[in-house]
């Protein structure tokens, strides 16, 4: 365990990107860092053993600021609790992902605090170490620790990770096909507190071979398109026959949505994450985005629900924009 030396400074703000998890096949083994959205967390150092949680005032969404139930209060304290040496913390937070839409928004903060206080502990801690802290996070939304989002979030673009029987196994692809576009379409549904737990609860215990063959299959499609570049076999490994079908009615509109995305020319559709946000994948070379964005609209309206599209594409990990010494 590394001894607490302080580094130099004492604050630091970070870009956290959202995050969308399991493309269909990869359940909480895959995850894609994306450009946008992403929130604006400040971490600063306090001197007493307190982890004080603040909303800036200029945030797009609210989460709960007892430092306790929010999941970057838990990574706070897990860090602290290890390698604080007395110290506490202040977390700012500015919303820019809305949370509970499968979009990562937990995971976002959770990395954020990991990696602030790696660096103003000056602890230098190996990258599965900070997954590892950051995934604690998860607790305070889906009731378990999950790696996919956090490790997306720290890392950007492509990862795939799995506990292993010693450790995290964790593959990271930092770059991902330049033509790869992605169109996120959010419906603007009330969204249950603890949805995750809930979407997490509903999945079946046992699942047919066929199903785990087909999923393996799917998912080595994934695997192999985005590590030889090759946005068509990502999206045709895009096909989730254990996790989608029993989550497919927490998202309304769901099959006409995603018949309505391919129609358009996306190359695959899956649920973004625990839901209900759909995410289609696009390779803008063959596809217009457009064309897919007002699909993706008109398949929410037909289905009674207005919804928000995000065009953006996979992108870097959470970054610093500004420290304070
Ligand atoms: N893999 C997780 C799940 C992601 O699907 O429950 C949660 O965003």
């Amino acid at each position: 365990m590394p001894s607490t030396r302080l580094g130099k400074i004492r604050s630091l703000q970070v870009r956290a990107p959202a995050s969308s998890a399991n493309l269909g096949p990869g359940f909480d083994i895959f995850g894609l860092g994306l450009e946008e959205p992403f929130d604006v967390v400040t971490v600063t150092l306090l001197k007493d053993q307190r982890i004080v949680l603040k909303l800036d005032p200029e945030t797009k969404y609210k989460v709960p600021e007892i430092w306790d139930e929010n999941s970057a209060g838990l990574v706070a304290d897990a860090l602290l609790r290890n390698f604080g040496g007395g110290f506490g913390c202040e977390i700012r937070v500015r919303k820019g992902i809305p949370p509970g839409y499968g979009l990562g928004s937990s995971a976002a903060d959770a990395a954020a605090v990991a990696f602030a206080l790696d660096r103003l502990l000056d602890l230098h801690l190996p990258m599965n170490t900070l997954i590892a802290f950051a995934a604690k996070g998860e607790v305070a939304s889906a009731g378990v620790p999950h790696f996919d989002n956090v490790a997306a979030a720290l890392l950007g673009y492509f990862s795939a990770i799995r506990q292993g029987t010693d450790g995290l196994d964790l593959v990271s692809l930092p770059q991902t096909p330049q033509d790869l576009i992605l169109c996120l379409g959010r419906p603007l549904v009330q969204v249950p507190p603890k949805k995750t737990g809930t979407a997490r609860n509903i999945l079946p215990k046992q699942v047919p071979l066929s199903d785990a063959i087909w999923n393996i299959a799917s998912a080595s499609l994934i695997m192999a398109g985005f590590a030889i570049g090759n946005i068509k076999l990502i999206g045709q490994g895009m096909q989730d026959k254990i996790v989608e079908p029993a989550r497919s009615n927490m998202v309304p509109g769901y099959d006409r949505v995603r018949r309505a995305a391919l129609d358009a020319g996306a190359v695959g559709v899956a649920i973004s994450g625990a839901g209900p946000t759909m995410l289609a994948l696009i390779d803008r070379g063959k596809s217009d985005p457009r064309k897919v964005s007002k699909a993706i609209r008109e398949g929410f309206r037909k289905a009674g629900i207005p919804c928000e599209i995000t065009t953006t594409k996979p992108g870097k990990g959470v970054c610093v924009i500004d420290d304070v010494v």
